[in-house]
């Protein structure tokens, strides 16, 4: 699936795939005046046949530190890959903008998004204790990730870290 650069009049499509994939969501205007940032970049994947969008990855980048500010594939695309190629293409564009290394903040029982990141080479460099506070639910820790870049595609193969399966 193309991955594309996304600019602002993106902003409606990538809050309703975040919606698909957050029990929080973020608005539209929320996404928009992300977008307006300079440091900022989003990228969108969408279906070649419907231009459906797809997935989408935020960035932020500020000096040699770049962060996943979110990324989400919607439900019925998962496990196809493209998240990797979303995260492949967002460390890419931070290293030509002069980042050197890429964070996240992931919630610990988020065992997709962990699995990911493991693949992808990311180490844990910290967590915060009760980040993410939940309606039903005891809150959960977050770990905070990160990954030098830049990231070669040969190196995003299985059980690449030693985070927590
Ligand atoms: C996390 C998320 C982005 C993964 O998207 P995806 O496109 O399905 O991921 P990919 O197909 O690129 O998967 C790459 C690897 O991640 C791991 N992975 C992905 N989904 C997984 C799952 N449900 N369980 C365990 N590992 C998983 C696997 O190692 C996978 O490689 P493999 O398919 O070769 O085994 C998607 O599940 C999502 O949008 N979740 C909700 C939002 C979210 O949690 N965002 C991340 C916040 S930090």
């Amino acid at each position: 699936m193309p991955v594309r650069p996304a600019s602002g009049t993106d902003a409606p499509e990538i809050a309703s795939l975040h919606a698909q994939c957050f029990a929080e969501a973020w608005t539209g205007e929320a996404f928009e005046r992300l977008l307006q940032s300079e440091n900022v970049f989003a990228l969108l994947a969408r279906e070649a046949s419907s231009n459906r969008a797809t997935g989408f990855i935020v960035v932020r980048v500020a000096a040699d530190e770049a962060e996943i500010l979110s990324l989400g594939v919607a439900p019925r695309c998962r496990r196809r890959g493209l998240a990797r190629e979303l995260v492949l293409a967002g460390a890419a564009t931070a290293l030509g903008r002069g980042a050197r290394e890429l964070f996240l903040e992931v919630g610990v029982d988020n065992a997709a998004a962990c699995g990911l990141y493991r693949q992808l080479g990311f180490e844990e460099r910290g967590r915060r204790r009760g980040y993410y506070a939940r309606r039903e639910a005891p809150s959960q820790d977050a770990l905070i990730l990160c990954r030098a870049l830049p990231i070669a595609a040969w190196e995003s193969g299985a059980n690449s870290t030693s985070l927590p399966a």
